[in-house]
């Protein structure tokens, strides 16, 4: 009888730890779902309510069975390593859908399937590529066509990314690999074949441009740097680029500096935009410019601008290349 007082009054206690534990668990599930270290809410929804993929929220999935679906997925969705998303990170996301309701209706897509879109393009949208890559697949060709990548790269990028994606270029320290493997048996190498024709025949890659936008010397002043990345002697040179800085309501350019500075003009939607020519930029060759305002922008990412390049083009249909870029403060000193 003692025991069992004694039981009944430490059980409380005993319990508290565990229950802590599993709420502090579904906080930090909600904070790596909902933050930029993983990408899985690209195909399943913010909250989870179901759009390319399935619906998480609600439907009571325990922890085992959101290993198993994220090691080794039943369809489509790549799989995810332990260093990307860990047992316990998974139990988090778990326990944090759990606490959710169900939702009564599939979210959309954040890129549609076209059904009269390039062949190609389909393949690439209905394998998941665009969720995340966008419908133009616009990071993978640039890469690209900064170092002439070749189908056997695609293969293993897509099919082996946690290993060959580290080997290509280091992984910043704090971030981890967002992407997942692609299983071969799911995704085949035909149809990844038809997404790498398209990707290099139908729109072609893109030259490897950069732009940087960071606060210069003096007051309201901003630099910018525009960079061809590619390497010298693969990459693609990018020719007839024209570089727009729009500037914030309210505020005028007081001066600019940099080759090829044509001055200010007004877009189609009011806004008052700084533009530079250049004829062409090789891999590795690099410009300065540097734009002065009236005043700065309340929010620095407020000024923002676009590079566009004449060739090389999509072969066929428009060409909606561009690079956007925003400015950042000036990275902090190590
Ligand atoms: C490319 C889109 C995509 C991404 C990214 C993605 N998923 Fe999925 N997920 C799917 C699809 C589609 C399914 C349905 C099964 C399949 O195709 O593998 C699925 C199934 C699941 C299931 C099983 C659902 C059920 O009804 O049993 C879970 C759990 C899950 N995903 C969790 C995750 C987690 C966690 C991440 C991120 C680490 C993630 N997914 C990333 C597309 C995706
Ligand atoms: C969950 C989001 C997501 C999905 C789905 C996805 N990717 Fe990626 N991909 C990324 C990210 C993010 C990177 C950059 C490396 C990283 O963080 O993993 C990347 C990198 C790549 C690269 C290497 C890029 C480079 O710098 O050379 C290729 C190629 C690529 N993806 C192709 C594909 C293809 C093809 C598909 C569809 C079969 C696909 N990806 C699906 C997010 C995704």
């Amino acid at each position: 009888m003692k025991n069992v007082f004694a039981a009944l009054v430490l059980l409380p206690f005993l319990m508290a730890p565990a229950l802590a534990q599993g709420a502090a668990d579904a906080a930090a599930g909600k904070t790596l779902w909902e933050g930029n270290n993983a990408f899985c809410k690209n195909c399943h929804g913010r909250n989870g309510e179901g759009a390319f993929g399935p619906d998480l929220a609600g439907r009571g999935l325990s922890a085992a069975q959101f290993q198993q679906a994220v090691r080794k997925p039943w369809g489509v969705m790549p799989s995810f390593t332990t260093e990307q998303v860990s047992d316990a990170e998974l139990a988090g996301m778990a326990a944090y859908f759990a606490t959710l309701p169900k939702t009564g209706e599939l979210g959309a897509w954040r890129v549609p399937l076209a059904t009269d879109a390039p062949h190609g393009q389909q393949v690439y949208v209905s394998a998941g590529c665009a969720q995340c890559h966008g419908a133009t697949f616009d990071m993978p060709r640039a890469s690209f066509g900064g170092r002439k990548g070749d189908f056997a790269l695609m293969k293993d990028l897509v099919y082996n990314h946690t290993t060959a994606m580290p080997k290509m270029e280091p992984t910043r320290p704090g971030t981890r690999l967002r992407m997942g493997n692609f299983d071969p048996l799911r995704l085949s190498e035909s149809q990844m074949k038809e997404i790498y024709d398209w990707a290099h025949d139908d729109l072609g890659f893109r030259p490897a441009l950069q732009a940087r936008l960071v606060p210069g010397e003096g007051a309201a002043t901003y630099a910018l740097n525009l960079a061809n990345g590619g390497e010298k002697g693969k990459g693609l040179v990018a020719s007839g680029l024209v570089i727009d800085v729009i500037v914030p309501a309210g505020i005028t350019v007081t001066g600019a500096t940099g080759d090829g500075y044509k001055g200010v003009h007004t877009d189609a939607k009011g806004a008052t935009v700084a533009e530079w020519q250049v004829a062409r930029l090789a891999p590795t060759d690099a410009r300065d410019f540097s734009i002065t305002l009236s005043q700065a922008p309340a929010n620095i990412a407020d000024l923002k601008g676009t590079v566009r390049w004449a060739k090389p083009a999509p072969r066929t249909g428009p060409n909606m290349d561009v690079v956007n870029f925003a400015a950042r403060p000036a990275a902090p000193a190590r």
